[in-house]
C-alpha cells in the first residue's frame, strides 16, 4: 500500500508537536514524534552511563515502535514523562549528532511510515527521512516565545525550572541541532515555511489544511 506522508520539522518547541497531533486526528493518520526516539536512545546513553563517541551503544538492538502516540521498546510501553526529563534535555542533541544513533533511528521511522498514513514531526524529516512526503511544513518562532510555551509547559507538569534554564536549553539546542554535520535542521526547499509566534494553534491547522486541499 503507498501510504500518505506529512513531514512537520522546525526548531525545538516551535509547536510541532502539538499542531502534529491535532493534525493527525483530523486526518485520522498515525501521529509520530520522532524527537520521543531521540529521547529514548539518550534516556538508554544515560542509563548505561554512556560517553562521548560511545552513544552508538545506546542503539544496538534498537526494538521499538509507535503506536497511538505511544511509545515502546522491546514491547513495553515507555511513559513519555520520563522522555521529557530535564536531564534528557540536557544530552539529547549530543546523542542526536552520533551517525550511527541517526541510522538506526531513521531506518525505523522510515519502516513505521510505510505500514500507515502519518504525520511525522521531527527536524530532518522532510530533509532526510521522508524527502517524498506528500507534505512538508517547516515551523519557526522567536526564542523568546518558544522559551515562554515551552516554560509553561514545564511548570504546569510541576517541574521546578526556571525561564533562564529553559531558554538556554533550546537556544543550545538549537544551534547544536543546526550546525551538526549529519542532517543538521535545515528547511526543505519544497517545504511551507510558518512563523508560529504570533499564530493561534487552530490557524496554524487551518493554513495546513488550505495547503493539503491544495494539493489535492
Ligand atoms: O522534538 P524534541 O525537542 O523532542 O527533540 C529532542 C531532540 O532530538 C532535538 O533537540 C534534536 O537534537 C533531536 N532530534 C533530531 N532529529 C529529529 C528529532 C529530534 O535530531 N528528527
Amino acid at each position: 500500500m503507498k501510504t500518505r506522508k506529512i513531514a512537520i520539522d522546525g526548531v525545538a518547541s516551535s509547536g510541532k508537536s502539538t499542531i502534529g497531533k491535532i493534525l493527525a486526528e483530523r486526518l485520522n493518520y498515525e501521529f509520530i514524534d520522532s524527537g520521543f526516539l531521540y529521547r529514548l536512545a539518550t534516556l538508554i546513553a544515560l542509563e548505561k552511563d554512556l560517553k562521548k563517541g560511545e552513544y552508538s551503544l545506546a542503539v544496538t538492538d534498537f526494538n521499538v515502535d509507535i503506536k497511538d502516540g505511544k511509545i515502546f521498546l522491546d514491547g513495553d510501553e515507555v511513559p513519555l514523562t520520563k522522555l521529557r526529563d530535564k536531564n534528557i534535555d540536557a544530552l539529547v542533541s549530543p546523542v542526536s549528532e552520533d551517525s550511527t544513533v541517526r541510522e538506526v533511528i531513521t531506518k525505523e521511522l522510515q519502516r513505521i511510515s510505510e505500514e500507515k498514513n502519518v504525520v511525522m514531526v521531527g527536524r530532518d524529516i522532510g530533509s532526510v527521512v521522508l524527502p517524498d512526503a506528500f507534505l512538508k511544513i517547516f515551523l519557526t518562532a522567536t526564542l523568546e516565545e518558544r522559551a515562554s510555551r515551552r516554560f509553561k509547559e514545564l511548570i504546569l507538569q510541576g517541574v521546578n525550572t526556571t525561564f533562564e534554564e529553559v531558554y538556554e536549553n533550546l537556544k543550545m539546542r538549537d544551534i547544536i541541532d543546526s550546525s551538526r554535520s549529519v542532517a543538521p535542521l535545515t528547511i526543505p526547499k519544497d517545504a511551507y515555511v510558518i512563523d508560529t509566534t504570533n499564530l493561534k494553534i487552530d490557524e496554524v491547522i487551518t493554513l495546513i489544511m488550505e495547503f493539503i486541499r491544495g494539493k489535492e
